[in-house]
């Protein structure tokens, strides 16, 4: 198949990389110096609607995979498909499932899936009344998209009204009009992500992030600074996982009626007695638990999203390397505020040993020099028998990576747990 990928980052990167391996031929928009090691880029931003319609249909492509939620959100899939054009990712209908805190959480509670009980606010009043409710350890979250700073975790009253204040008065625009205050929660994180052609579901190899910039989860959230796969969770909570949330969610979808052909990305909290709370969904694949994801999947990963794109996807034909999977992020100096861009990077070509693989993110070329240009810059993903091995490997490569003030968080994959 001939199959354009939108999008720039390291998620993208993963997924050209698996798919080519596969033997399909890819174009990618606007790509990255790394994804052009393995498809031919089109300078066409990934917001450019007009322009991705345009290309997908110029090129004849048989499949679009959408990486980022922003287009999604903006009604990509929906051009795509009034244009004849197959495509993985959801509607912008059921993109709000990510676009909008106040409709997924409206969402969840309508299909009865568990999730932190909350209040929606759009005045200081309602703010005041949410705290009188819930109590005051709350998390603050920003309606709309907000390039991941939307969400504020607090600990007293005080900090929940400075969040909230701030949001309503316009911090990200329309997307903070409204906020959500919902009962902080404690426990682990996991990342659930599942493939569904709007029916079934396709539920991949699970994966850990590690959001905070500084080691032992210190410090502001990022996009998120590595990931483990497989993860902490065992088989049992992951069914458990399926059934208790995905399986609603696609349930609930489907009696709203709502088209979702695309990545349902669970981001999951265990709380200490084991029990599984859904935080959100994202509408796309995860950046950077694609990452040590595409590492490990094994199959043709190019026909299961064609037979989602089609609503016919094909059951079982997706399977896992047993060994683990870790990324390291190798970030700019001063992410997640200002990264510094355009520092010359050296080393990331390897030559590096099997099973390691070096994706870029925020990377671009200048006269033939590979330089950084975002905040994360590269996701040095490595395999390895055991995540102690697979640390080890990707370490070593990132060792050997060159960055001026580079950041990198030195504790990816040390929590242990099943999987570790
Ligand atoms: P979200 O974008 O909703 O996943 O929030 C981003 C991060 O904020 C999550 O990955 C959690 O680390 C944290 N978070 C979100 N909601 C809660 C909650 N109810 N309780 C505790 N932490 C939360
Ligand atoms: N790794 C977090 C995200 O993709 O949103």
């Amino acid at each position: 198949m001939r199959i354009l990928i939108v999008g720039s980052g390291g998620r993208e990167h993963a997924l050209a990389w698996r798919l080519a391996q596969a033997g399909h031929s890819l174009l990618a928009a606007p790509g990255n110096p790394g994804i052009a090691l393995v498809a031919e880029c089109a300078p066409v931003p990934a917001l450019d609607l007009d322009g991705q319609v345009a290309l997908a249909l110029a090129r004849e492509v048989d499949l679009v995979v959408v990486g980022p939620e922003a287009p999604l959100v903006a009604g990509l899939a929906d051009r795509l498909r009034a244009a004849g054009v197959a495509v993985f990712g959801p509607s912008a209908q059921g993109a709000q499932l990510e676009g909008s805190k106040v409709f997924s959480k409206q969402f969840f509670a309508r299909h009865h899936i568990r999730t932190a009980a909350f209040r929606v606010a759009s005045s200081v009043a309602e703010v005041e009344d949410a705290i009188a409710e819930l109590g005051a350890a709350l998390v603050v979250k920003a309606d709309g998209l907000a390039a991941g700073k939307g969400v504020v975790v607090c600990s007293d009253a005080q900090e929940v009204r400075a969040a909230a204040v701030e949001m309503l008065g316009g911090r990200f625009g329309a997307a903070s009009k409204q906020v959500v205050l919902e009962q902080r929660l404690s426990g682990r994180e996991v990342s659930v992500l599942a493939l569904t052609d709007g029916r079934g579901l396709e539920v991949l190899a699970p994966a850990e992030d590690h959001k905070t910039i500084f080691d032992g989860d210190r410090g502001p959230n990022t996009g998120g600074m590595g990931t483990v796969s497989p993860a902490w969770i065992s088989e049992d909570l992951l069914a458990r996982i399926r059934r208790e949330i995905l399986e609603p969610t696609v349930a609930g979808l489907n009696a709203e009626g709502i088209d979702y052909r695309g990545v349902l990305y669970a981001g999951v909290m265990v709380d200490p007695e084991g029990q599984p709370w859904l935080l959100e969904y994202n509408c796309r694949f995860g950046d950077p638990e694609t990452q040590p994801v595409m590492a490990r999947l094994r199959g043709d990963l190019g026909a299961v999203l064609a037979g989602a794109a089609r609503g016919a996807m094909p059951a079982g034909a997706l399977s896992w390397d047993p060994r683990a999977a870790v990324c390291v992020v190798v970030a700019a100096a001063g992410y997640p505020d200002a990264p510094r861009l355009g520092e010359v990077i050296r080393g990331a070509e390897g030559p590096w040993g099997a099973g390691v693989t070096v994706f870029h993110a925020g990377t671009a070329r200048r006269d033939d020099v590979l330089v950084s240009a975002g905040g994360r810059v590269l996701g040095v993903t490595a395999l390895g028998a055991t995540v102690e091995e697979a640390r080890r490997q990707a370490y070593a490569a990132v060792d050997r990576i060159e960055l001026p003030g580079k950041q990198v968080r030195r504790d990816i994959g040390l929590r242990g747990g099943a999987a570790g």
